[in-house]
């Protein structure tokens, strides 16, 4: 069903919601928060609604760096899981995140319904055995995942890189390419040692996947990136870890485990499986193949490959429904940079909510949030004033001015008439109630937050021209008065009413201050005429910037307390030997980002072999005004005399780097995924060395 049939529905839907599972091993920061903020606001929107709409979400408490970071404190994995989910839910809690149900992927709902997926595809043949050869450390007799090796990059040299990716160079390898590994677990030389893994055959479903990509269950963005990745085919997905792991053992092996990429996504179903047994909601009415209910998951854009190919094919071959959509977003920059530890402004929930009220945070972003996958920034200058300007100025500030007349003069009752020219203002406010919601459902916050700001602002203006200030201290324009802070008042609750899936708990508030019963969308085609309110409290107050400054220290020093060992930093979101390669989108960059690369025609003058070496060449090369030595690791795809003389292009302004053979004085540009495929990219004629690449 796409986005623009499900807006006008007049029955409501059954609406089942996920955000992505937390990791069981780290702290909920301000990172994750975008995420958990725009599902619950989309949950509240389709609640208010009248929808019947479900929310769930659970830790996902599986893998390697969980069994580490368990024994590293001493204590069990269920020990370590468990202090993680309350953490969690006290942190969401706290953001007022409104989950209908949280769980844990550990579970028993989880382990039978990933058994019963893993059974029935492999029932029909869509899972296979590999022997595969992986590095093993032999101190802790383990397995390693390839973020637990760490090693010299085999293309720039670098030292200290983890076993699946270069954090220098950029490059990507297996970690058996990887020079001098080095366990990160135990800091032993891992060996490399056969055993047998299951995988998924992802190539089974292509077809349907390269349909299902295509149906509108996916933004743009993504259908256009998986097109690329069915470009480069798909391959098995390696499903099984050995023993020692935390996780659920494979149904008929022995010492084998679910990768906790196979039981993550299933914790889905899990969680909303045990919602089902506390709610009297039927599981099959939302998960069976011919459901009529809407499932939709909101990720990060880093997990989409699991997302929108493996969960959709594992749920398809395993005869269930597959996802209305996936819905991807951005990553949080703060005052435009990646959050920084040493900034202050890498910000755990906690630390915010220490110091500052959640919501605020849950109206900034949703005023820079949009349907699409762009990072989103937290300027925290521009935070503090347009929380400022926004919801205490535009909003709040109709109700604080309006409720003491009301009260003081008029009893807390509202006016039972009106003129046709007051009900005129009021409508305009109230017939814009369907366009707002369509920029809600279309997940078009940062408009609809525009939108209703414009309404704010006419609500303000309103006051401004009748000015009951003046007409209090006038004689005989009671009814004038009366009529113009009970607008105010009605015009307050709309806008309340259309800002309630943002700012939950200000609405509750003025619910109690309006003596309201709920919160639902139609209801302010209704005026409140002759209702009596309760007296005015202070909904929200400005924000200062020194409470942000506060926040931020504190941060900082709370990082420095909880700077994370190597062992446990890891994350395991990359993949394993002989998965499928994972390739994030790539981040969007500004043009003055890239007016920051200086990219060089460059002559190269002599090539020659890195005898040590055996993936480098060592390059001179000519740009103009001076020359270059550049190693580069291009040696698998070209004898040393084929480029001399050749014209390519470097990176004349990467900081040189110190090799092990020399200097490397910047970086030659060339494409292809390596070994023999490897192209060095050259100008067309007419170029000249040094000639700057525009
Ligand atoms: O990337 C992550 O943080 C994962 N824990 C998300 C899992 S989402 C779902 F598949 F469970
Ligand atoms: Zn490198």
């Amino acid at each position: 069903m796409s986005e623009n049939q499900l807006s006008h529905a007049q029955t409501p839907r059954k609406i089942l919601i996920t955000s992505a599972l937390p990791y069981a091993n780290g702290p909920i920061h301000l990172g994750h928060l975008v995420e958990y903020i725009q599902t619950d606001i989309w949950a509240r929107f389709q609640k208010m609604r009248g929808h019947h709409c479900t929310y769930v979400c659970a830790d996902d408490a599986h893998g390697t760096p969980i069994m580490l970071r368990a024994q590293a404190e001493g204590i069990t994995p269920e020990q370590l899981i468990e202090k993680s989910s309350q953490e969690h839910q006290a942190d969401f809690a706290g953001f007022n995140i409104g989950f209908d149900h949280y769980h844990s992927t550990n579970s028993p709902e989880n382990e039978e319904l990933a058994g019963y997926i893993y059974t029935q595809l492999k029932d029909k043949g869509h899972i296979s055995r590999k022997t595969i050869t992986q590095f093993y450390d032999p101190e802790k007799s383990m397995f390693l995942p390839d973020r637990f090796i760490k090693g010299t990059c085999p293309k720039c040299k670098a030292e200290d890189q983890y076993g699946d990716n270069c954090e220098v160079c950029g490059a990507t390898y297996s970690p058996t390419e990887l020079l001098n590994p080095k366990s990160a677990v135990s800091g032993a030389t891992p060996i490399e040692k056969e055993t047998d893994h299951l995988f998924f055959e992802l190539s089974h479903f292509e077809d349907m996947l390269k349909e299902w990509t295509h149906k509108g269950h996916l933004q743009t963005q993504i259908s256009n990136k998986l097109d690329e990745w069915f470009e480069s085919g798909l391959r098995g997905w390696d499903i099984s870890r050995d023993a020692p792991y935390f996780g659920f053992q494979i149904p008929g092996e022995t010492d084998k485990y679910f990768y906790v990429w196979l039981d993550a996504p299933v914790g889905y179903m899990a969680s909303f499986k045990a919602y089902c047994a506390k709610s009297g909601l039927n599981f099959d009415d939302y998960w069976a193949k011919d459901s009529d209910a809407e499932v939709y998951h909101f990720i990060g854009k880093d997990i989409i490959y699991f997302h929108a190919l493996f969960w959709p094919a594992m749920l398809s071959g395993a005869g269930f429904r597959t996802p209305d959509a996936i819905y991807a977003h951005g990553f949080l920059t703060v005052d435009g940079q990646k959050m920084s530890k040493s900034r202050g402004t890498f910000i755990m929930a906690r630390t915010y909510l220490d110091h500052l009220n959640p919501e605020y945070l849950r109206y900034y972003f949703a005023a820079k949030l949009n349907s699409r996958i762009d990072d989103i920034d937290l300027n925290l200058e521009d935070f503090v004033q347009r929380v400022n300007s926004d919801l205490v100025g535009k909003v709040v500030n109709i109700a604080s001015r309006c409720a003491g007349f009301v009260m003081k003069k008029f009893d807390g009752q509202l006016a039972s008439e009106w003129s046709a020219s007051a009900q005129a203002v009021y409508q305009g406010l109230a017939n814009e109630a369907e366009m707002i919601a369509e920029l809600y459902e279309k997940r078009e916050y940062g408009q609809a937050m525009r939108e209703i700001m414009a309404l704010a602002d006419r609500a303000n203006e309103y006051i401004a021209e009748t000015a009951p200030w003046v007409l209090a201290k006038e004689e005989g324009k009671e009814k004038e008065l009366h009529e113009s802070v009970s607008v105010g008042i009605n015009l307050f609750r709309v806008l309340i009413t259309y800002l309630a899936p943002v700012i939950p708990a200000t609405a509750e508030k003025a619910r109690d201050f309006l003596k309201l019963d709920g919160w639902n969308w139609s209801d302010v085609q209704q005026p409140l005429m002759g209702h009596t309110i309760n007296p005015f409290n202070a909904l929200l107050t400005r924000l200062e910037m020194d409470q942000v400054n506060k926040m931020l220290d504190a941060s900082k020093q709370t990082l420095q307390a909880t700077a994370p060992k190597a062992a446990e930093k890891p994350a395991e979101k990359t993949q394993q030997a002989g998965s499928v390669s994972y390739d994030p989108l790539m981040e969007e960059i500004e043009i003055s980002d890239f007016g920051k690369i200086d990219l060089r025609i460059a002559k190269i003058v002599n090539a020659e072999a890195v005898p040590e070496a055996d993936k480098l060449l060592k390059l001179t090369l000519d740009i103009g005004f001076e020359q270059r030595q550049v190693f580069a690791g291009i040696k698998s795809a070209y004898e040393p005399e084929q480029l001399i003389g050749k014209l390519t292009v470097m990176v004349a302004n990467l900081k040189p780097r110190k090799m092990r053979f020399g200097m490397s004085e910047g970086m030659v540009l060339a494409a292809g995924p390596g070994g023999k495929d490897l192209y060095v990219l050259s100008p067309d004629e007419g170029a000249q060395p040094g000639m700057r690449v525009k």
